[in-house]
C-alpha cells in the first residue's frame, strides 16, 4: 500500500518481526493499526496504557514509541514464550511492565477507570470480558479492538465459532 511508505516503524520492530518469525507466532499487527495505536499514545501525556495479548511485542514497540517518557504501558498475554521476545528487547524500558497471565483475571484485579487506552488485541477483553475492559478504562479514555473481522488464523473455541456464525 502507498500509504506504508510514509510510515516510519519504531527501531525495534525489524529485530521483533526477525524473532516472530522464528517462533512461528503467526497472529502479529498491521502497521497501519501500530501507526494508529502509535498515535493514540502519543495523544495521552502521562498517559496509563494497557495492551490485552502482547505476542511477541509487535503492538507494544509502537505503543511505546509514541508514549512519552511520563507515560506507563502494562502489556498482558498468557503466552509467556512469545511475551519473552518483549521482555527481552525491551528489557531497559522502565514505562513497560509486562504480565504474563490470563487478561480477564488481570482485568478483574485492577481498579475502575485506571486506564487512559485499552488495546484490546486478545480473545480476552474484546469477545469475552468486554464489560472488565471497558470497566477499567477512564473517563475520556479511548478503547481499540483489533481484529474485528473474522481471521483464518484464530484459535480455535467458542470465540472463533461465534464471530464466523454472527454477521456483526
Ligand atoms: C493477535 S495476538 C496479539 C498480537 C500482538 N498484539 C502483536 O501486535 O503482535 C493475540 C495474543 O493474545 C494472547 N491471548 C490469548 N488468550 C489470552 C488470554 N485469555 N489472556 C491474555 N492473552 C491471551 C495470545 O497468546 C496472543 O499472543
Amino acid at each position: 500500500m502507498e500509504e506504508l511508505e510514509f510510515i516510519r516503524p519504531p527501531a525495534a520492530l525489524a529485530h521483533i518481526l526477525e524473532r516472530m518469525a522464528e517462533l512461528g507466532f503467526g497472529m502479529p499487527s498491521e502497521e497501519r493499526t501500530g501507526a494508529l495505536s502509535r498515535t493514540i499514545a502519543a495523544s495521552k501525556p502521562a498517559g496509563r496504557f494497557l495492551e490485552l495479548g502482547t505476542g511477541t511485542g509487535i503492538s507494544t514497540a509502537w505503543l511505546l514509541d509514541g508514549m512519552d517518557a511520563a507515560s506507563q504501558l502494562v502489556s498482558v498475554d498468557v503466552d509467556a514464550r512469545f511475551q519473552g521476545v518483549a521482555r527481552e528487547v525491551f528489557s531497559r524500558d522502565e514505562r513497560l511492565t509486562l504480565a504474563a497471565e490470563d487478561a480477564i483475571s488481570f482485568l478483574q484485579s485492577q481498579e475502575a477507570g485506571s486506564f487512559d487506552f485499552v488495546f484490546a488485541d486478545a480473545m480476552a477483553g474484546k469477545y469475552e470480558g468486554l464489560d472488565e475492559a471497558l470497566r477499567v478504562l477512564s473517563a475520556g479514555g479511548f478503547y481499540v479492538i483489533d481484529d474485528m473481522l473474522p481471521q483464518a488464523n484464530w484459535p480455535d473455541g467458542p470465540s472463533k465459532t461465534m464471530r464466523w456464525l454472527s454477521p456483526h
